[in-house]
């Protein structure tokens, strides 16, 4: 056995906690141990970990993570926090913050700072580190738009390496994280993200439900704090609280098609929204498919999809990672078989 491997194994059997609950650690409140926890405050932690222990899984918040049941691994739960002004130019600023802010107050803050650009993602569950694995995005903006690097420890060799925006190749609700497994396999961990904040600002309200609720507060040019609140109201009205209904937000991507599809379906289901998004592909709403396909406020054991929001999958109490697989797979087979579409589905599975 060399040197390093008996320091790290040393390291390993003082420095982690064992047998650690993960019911309070995400947010659909399913049950699972962590055979072994590590809380990580600073990137160096990771290098260290990053030899001794080969089943690794980064977790944020668990905002998006559904828990299948006991993991045999360690649990690296980011906790990296700093926020601050990382650089600025004539076109824009430069922030960065580490991976275990809470992505919400990390947006209230630049507001504060008088820094706009992340308003219409105010809200979002999750951590900074997080938001780029899927490219979160809400009422007319995708984090992509407003990224400009990250940081991330290599977890095969412990060294610490820089991604631009080219090297992330983010996309809808997705990104090189997802796209080659880095994410789920521990390969990397992210430890700071920089965004790009343009300092020539444009307001982002063209989505139907944050203009509806800026008119109705009389609101005629918001400002970005005004529209931080109205997505704010929005979201509140619509998304259930993690903390009272647990959720990992839309269970499902919208799916896209080819635009022949697209004409099809909305032939026979004339009500069916449509979001082109190039020439020949277009999104269509999954929360409508849903609903169609009768599972709105409908649930099955102990786990449905949240009333005022079909696309929403909720624990409804005591609901156990298998719950969530039968619910999920009841519903891609019926809106399969009204629909002939594939829901896939949004969260990761650990
Ligand atoms: N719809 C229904 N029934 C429903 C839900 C939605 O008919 O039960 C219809 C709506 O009437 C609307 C369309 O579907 O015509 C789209 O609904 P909505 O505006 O609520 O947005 P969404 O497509 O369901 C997406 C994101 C959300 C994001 C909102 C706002 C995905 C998978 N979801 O939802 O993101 O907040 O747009 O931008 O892209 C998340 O990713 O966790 C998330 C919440």
């Amino acid at each position: 056995m060399c040197l390093r491997t008996r320091i790290d194994e040393n390291r390993c059997m003082h420095t982690y906690l064992t047998n650690i609950d993960l019911l309070p650690l995400n947010t659909l409140a399913l049950p699972g141990r962590a055979a072994r926890y590590l809380r990580v405050t600073e990137a160096k932690q990771l290098a260290d970990s990053a030899l001794c222990e080969r089943h690794r899984f980064v977790l944020g918040s668990g905002s998006n993570l559904v828990l299948s049941g006991d993991f045999d691994g360690l649990i690296l739960h980011m906790a990296i926090t700093g926020r601050e002004l990382a650089g600025e130019d004539a076109d824009a600023w430069y922030v960065r913050a580490g991976a275990g802010e809470n992505w919400n107050e990390f947006v209230d803050w630049t507001l504060t700072q008088g820094w706009p650009g992340l308003e219409n993602l105010s809200l979002i569950p999750g951590t900074v580190g997080a938001a780029p694995i899927q490219n979160i995005g809400a009422y007319g903006l995708e984090i992509a738009e407003r990224f400009h690097s990250l940081a991330a420890c290599d977890m095969n060799t412990g060294r610490i390496v820089r991604l631009d925006r080219s090297a992330c190749r983010f996309g809808y609700r997705d990104s090189v994280f997802k796209q080659e497994g880095w994410y789920l396999d521990g390969r990397y961990a992210i430890t700071e993200v920089t965004f790009r904040l343009p300092k020539v600002w444009q307001s982002l309200t063209r989505y139907a439900d944050v203009a509806a609720e800026l008119e109705a507060q009389g609101i005629l040019t918001a400002n970005a704090r005004q529209i931080a609140a109205a997505v704010i109201a929005v979201r509140q009205r619509k998304l259930p609280d993690p903390q009272q209904i647990p959720n990992v937000g839309s269970f499902f991507h919208n799916p896209v098609v080819d635009s022949a599809t697209a004409d099809r379906l909305q032939s026979a289901h004339p009500g069916l929204p449509l979001y082109p998004q190039n020439e020949s592909r277009v999104k269509l709403a999954a929360g409508w498919l849903i609903e169609q396909a009768g599972w709105k406020g409908k649930n099955l054991g102990p786990v449905g999809m949240y009333e005022k929001q079909a696309l929403v999958l909720v624990n409804r109490g005591g609901a156990t990672g298998a719950d969530v697989a039968t619910l999920m797979q009841a519903i891609q087979r019926d809106v399969r078989m009204k629909f002939g579409v594939e829901l896939t589905p949004e969260p990761i599975f650990l």
